[in-house]
C-alpha cells in the first residue's frame, strides 16, 4: 500500500491564532498524544515574536517538555535568525524557515518581502551548518496559491522562490495555501511542474480550508504524486496577519479520507479521535472537523465516549 506522511500543524497553526492563552502543560500533553498516533512530524510551536504570536510565547519549555518517540521528527517554524538560534537551542530535528510567495503578505505577517526573507534564510543555513548541527532545513512558502492583498502569484514566482531556497541550501519545501484559494486543477499543474522541475526534492502540501477545498486539493496533489501533507487536529489554524484566513485542512478528515480511499496513511485514526474530542474544553470552542462529530463512514472506527 502507498503511505502517506503526515505533519501535524495544530500545534502551531492552530494555536498561533486562538485567543486564549493554552497552559503549556495542556500543550505538552496534547502533542504527546499526537506523537503517539503514527505521523511522521509534528509542527510543535514557533519560535516567533512573543509579541506577534503571544499564544507561543511558551515555545522553548514545549519543545524542552514532549516526549521524543523514534520515527516522528519534530519541527518548529522559524522567520530569522534569532528564530533559528532558539530553536537550535533545543535541539529540534528540522527548522522550518517561512517566507511568503507575496510582498504584501511577507511584511504584514513577517515584516519581510520575499527577497529580505531569503537573505535571512542564508544567514541561518550558514549559521546552522557552522555548528555541525544535523537539523533538516524545510522551508514553507506562504501564499504559494494566492495572496489575500495582491490576489494571483504568478506560478513562475513560485517556482523562482523555491530554486532560491534550494540553492541557499532548503532541504526540503512546504507550499501554503495560506487563505484556502486554490482549487484541485491549479494544484495538480503546480504540483506536476515542481516535482518535475526538482527531483529528490521532499514537497508537502500546507492546505487551509477556508473555501471548503482542503480535501479535493489534497487528493489533487496526492493524484500527481505528493505523499506529504500538513494537517491539523480538528481543522484548527490560520495566520493572524492574513484577512479572512480560517482553520488547516483537518487532519482525522484527511486520515479518514485516504484510509477510505484504501492509501495508507500510518496514522491511527481512533487515536487522533481521541485527541480530536478534547480540542473544545481545551480552546474554549468547537472546531470545524467532520469525522470528529460523524465518526468513520464504514464505522470500524466508533466515536470516543467524550464526544
Ligand atoms: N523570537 C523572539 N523574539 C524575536 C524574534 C524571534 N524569532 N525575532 C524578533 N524578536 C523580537 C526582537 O528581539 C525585538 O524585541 P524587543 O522589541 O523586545 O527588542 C522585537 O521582536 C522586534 O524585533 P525585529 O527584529 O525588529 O522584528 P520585527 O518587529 O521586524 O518582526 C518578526 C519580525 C519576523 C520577528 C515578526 O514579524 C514575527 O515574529 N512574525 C511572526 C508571524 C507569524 O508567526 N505568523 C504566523 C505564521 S506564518
Ligand atoms: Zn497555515
Amino acid at each position: 500500500m502507498e503511505t502517506l506522511q503526515i505533519n501535524e500543524v495544530a500545534p502551531r497553526d492552530g494555536f498561533q491564532s486562538e485567543s486564549r492563552f493554552i497552559p503549556t502543560a495542556q500543550k505538552v500533553a496534547l502533542i504527546d498524544a499526537l506523537t503517539a498516533t503514527g505521523i511522521a512530524r509534528i509542527e510543535a510551536t514557533s519560535f516567533v515574536s512573543p509579541k506577534a504570536i503571544p499564544n507561543l510565547r511558551d515555545a522553548a519549555e514545549v519543545v524542552s517538555a514532549i516526549q521524543r518517540r523514534q520515527g516522528v521528527d519534530v519541527t518548529v517554524l522559524v522567520p530569522n535568525l534569532k528564530g533559528a538560534e532558539r530553536a537550535l537551542a533545543c535541539g529540534v530535528d528540522e527548522i522550518n524557515l517561512v517566507m511568503s510567495a507575496s510582498d504584501a503578505h511577507g511584511r504584514a505577517n513577517l515584516r519581510m518581502t520575499p527577497d529580505e526573507s531569503l537573505r535571512q534564510f542564508a544567514n541561518i543555513i550558514n549559521t546552522v551548518r557552522v555548528r555541525g548541527s544535523g537539523v533538516f532545513i524545510n522551508a514553507s512558502l506562504s501564499t504559494a496559491f494566492g495572496c489575500p492583498f495582491e490576489g494571483n502569484v504568478p506560478e513562475a514566482r513560485v517556482l523562482d522562490l523555491i530554486e532560491q531556497q534550494l540553492a541557499l541550501g532548503v532541504e526540503g519545501v512546504t507550499l501554503c495555501d495560506t487563505t484556502g484559494v486554490a482549487n484541485p486543477v491549479q494544484v495538480s499543474a503546480l504540483c506536476d511542474q515542481v516535482l518535475k522541475r526538482f527531483p529528490g526534492v521532499p514537497f508537502t502540501l500546507h492546505f487551509h480550508n477556508t473555501r471548503g477545498m482542503g480535501l479535493a486539493n489534497a487528493l489533487a496533489a496526492w493524484q500527481v504524486g505528493i505523499t506529504r501533507f500538513d494537517a491539523s487536529l480538528g481543522g484548527l489554524g490560520g495566520c493572524p496577519f492574513a484577512p479572512g484566513a480560517t482553520g488547516n485542512v483537518c487532519t482525522e478528515d484527511l486520515v479518514h479520507m485516504f484510509e477510505q480511499m484504501g492509501v495508507n496513511t500510518g496514522v491511527n485514526l481512533p487515536a487522533l479521535l481521541e485527541a480530536s474530542v478534547t480540542l473544545p474544553d481545551l480552546i474554549g470552542h468547537d472546531t470545524p472537523g467532520q469525522v470528529c462529530k460523524a465518526g468513520s463512514a464504514d464505522r470500524r472506527h466508533p466515536l470516543p465516549a467524550q464526544a
